[in-house]
């Protein structure tokens, strides 16, 4: 597994997140452990004193042989000098009586209030003795708790004062052995560790096999795209049985791949079609030149191939050029000159412009538009070539003794311009087409147009990056209107 794979991170961060909370809750079992063992212990402690307690009050009545003048308690309670006196009879009885109260590990000793020890354990040691004094502070009637170390071992002590006829006559100091508490502990630190490490480990594997098993169709759509080339652009993953976000994901997927094959299928239709446009002109001038050579070589002769090659180089050159600022609308937005123009002048100018054109052809021509100024944001050049199209079609497919007139209206920040014609109009089965490049209507009683059908396709580009549209309608054999909808500056 790679380390930069989403399976080995997605483990990884499973792995991570529980290791936190198994750690953060074996810190808390732990120290809750630990907590009832001491409080355990403090309690097996206070018992061990009180016990210890009733004991030293019942030797209050013993007196010693040797000396019958004090009772044992008052020598207790007055030593403070070397030895005590009876301090073998104790011992006896004590040796006795500790070993019933289960003090056999334990350690203590036993002193009055001037700090004299009156008793001790048999076991107590230097060591131990310099560690209690150590850690015993100096008790003040309290029971008190405390951590010692001594002979390599843990204890846990308690300085508690004993009291005799009902005041505190004694301090007794008493530490008993950690082992088993710690012993306890360290198991449950190595179980602890070892339970989580085994959870990790399991949690890891667990998680790469299901991020596997969710990945399987992240690799079934890496499979398919691999296979992908333009020859089986048909080719879909299947969306069936997918989880609901690579069920969108593959929809998306499966989406481009259809986009990109209509794309593709269109850029391939695009091709033919430049491919036929420039192939004809230059198949004509091939002819001609031929025609030329193998002909007599008079003047006339050569004066018209060059007419007809001219001609059809200029075709050649306008389709070219009018291909080249086609792409450019489509991929580049800011060849725009926008600037601030008035449509009114505008439209008066081209209709002086193009008025000859509809008189050679006895055709009647009329402007019919608002006489007040209409400013928009525009592109004066391509807006020409916009106007000059319609115009320019209408002219073409307009019979002599036909109309065709412009008129314009606002409406709601927007004017409406339409080049209305009593021309041929258009079938309705090519309506749908005419804005396709190259696409122009044959027909079988007209002579070519000598457009090169990229008229209106351009004119609707450069309506739509004014931010308007074109859009038509037509009745065949009675006339078009074409309207043009652009966005009215505001004032
Ligand atoms: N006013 C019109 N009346 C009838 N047909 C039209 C009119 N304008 C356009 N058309 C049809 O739409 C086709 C495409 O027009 P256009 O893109 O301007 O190409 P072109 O003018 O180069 O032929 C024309 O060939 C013509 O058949
Ligand atoms: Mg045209």
């Amino acid at each position: 597994m790679k380390t930069r794979s989403i399976r080995f991170k997605t483990s990884v961060l499973y792995s991570s997140i529980l290791c936190v909370i198994l750690t953060g809750f074996s810190l808390y079992l732990f120290h809750t452990v630990r907590k009832i063992l001491y409080e355990e212990t403090q309690e097996d402690l206070k018992v061990k004193a009180g016990q210890i307690e009733v004991f030293l009050n019942a030797y209050a009545s013993i007196s010693p042989k040797d000396n019958s003048s004090a009772s044992l308690m008052n020598q207790f309670l007055s030593a403070n000098g070397e030895g005590i006196p009876g301090q073998e009879i104790i011992n006896q009885l004590w040796i006795q009586d500790s070993r019933s109260l289960g003090l056999r590990k334990d350690f203590f000793q036993i002193m009055n209030l001037k700090g004299r020890v009156i008793l001790r354990s048999e076991n107590m040691t230097h060591e131990a003795e310099r560690a209690f004094n150590a850690h015993f502070l100096a008790n003040n009637g309290r029971v008190r708790f405390t951590n010692l170390r001594f002979n390599k071992t843990a204890f846990y002590g308690i300085s508690y004062p004993v009291m005799f006829s009902n005041r505190s006559a004694f301090i007794l100091q008493l530490a008993t052995p950690l082992t088993f508490i710690q012993r306890i502990l360290s198991k449950l630190t190595i179980f602890i560790i070892g339970g989580i490490c085994a959870v990790l480990s399991m949690t890891f594997f667990m998680g790469a096999f299901l991020t596997q098993r969710i990945l399987k169709s992240v690799m079934e759509v890496t499979r398919v795209a691999n296979n992908i080339s333009q020859k089986n652009l048909n080719m879909r993953i299947q969306e069936q049985e997918l989880d609901q976000e690579m069920e969108q994901l593959v929809a998306s997927f499966n989406r481009m791949i259809e986009r990109l094959e209509q794309s593709f299928t269109h850029v391939n239709e695009f091709s033919s079609h430049v491919a036929h446009e420039l192939k004809t002109p230059l198949a004509i001038i091939k002819n001609e030149l031929e025609l030329a050579l193998n002909m007599g070589n008079s003047k006339e002769e050569y004066e018209r191939v060059t007419t007809v090659t001219l001609q059809e180089i200029d075709r050649l050159i306008k389709t070219i050029k009018d291909l080249l600022l086609l792409a450019k609308f489509e991929y580049k937005l800011n060849i725009f000159k926008m600037e601030e123009m008035d449509l009114t002048k505008f439209l008066k100018d081209l209709y002086q412009h193009c008025k000859i054109l509809a008189v050679e052809k006895n055709i009647s021509f009329e402007l019919a538009i608002p006489d007040r100024p209409i400013l928009i944001q525009g592109d004066i050049v391509h807006l020409r070539r916009v106007f000059f199209n319609l115009i320019h079609n209408a002219i073409k497919f307009t019979p002599p003794n036909g109309e065709i007139k412009i008129i314009s209206e606002v409406h709601e920040r927007q004017i409406f311009v339409s080049v209305k014609d009593t021309g041929i109009g258009i079938a309705l089965a090519d309506q749908a087409r005419i804005f396709e490049k190259f696409y122009r209507i044959r027909r079988i009683d007209q002579e070519d147009s000598g457009g090169n059908g990229l008229g209106l396709c351009m004119a609707r580009a450069i309506a739509r990056n004014h931010g308007g549209d074109i859009n038509f309608k037509s009745d065949a054999n009675k006339g078009s209107i074409f309207t043009v909808i652009l966005p009215v500056s505001l004032d």
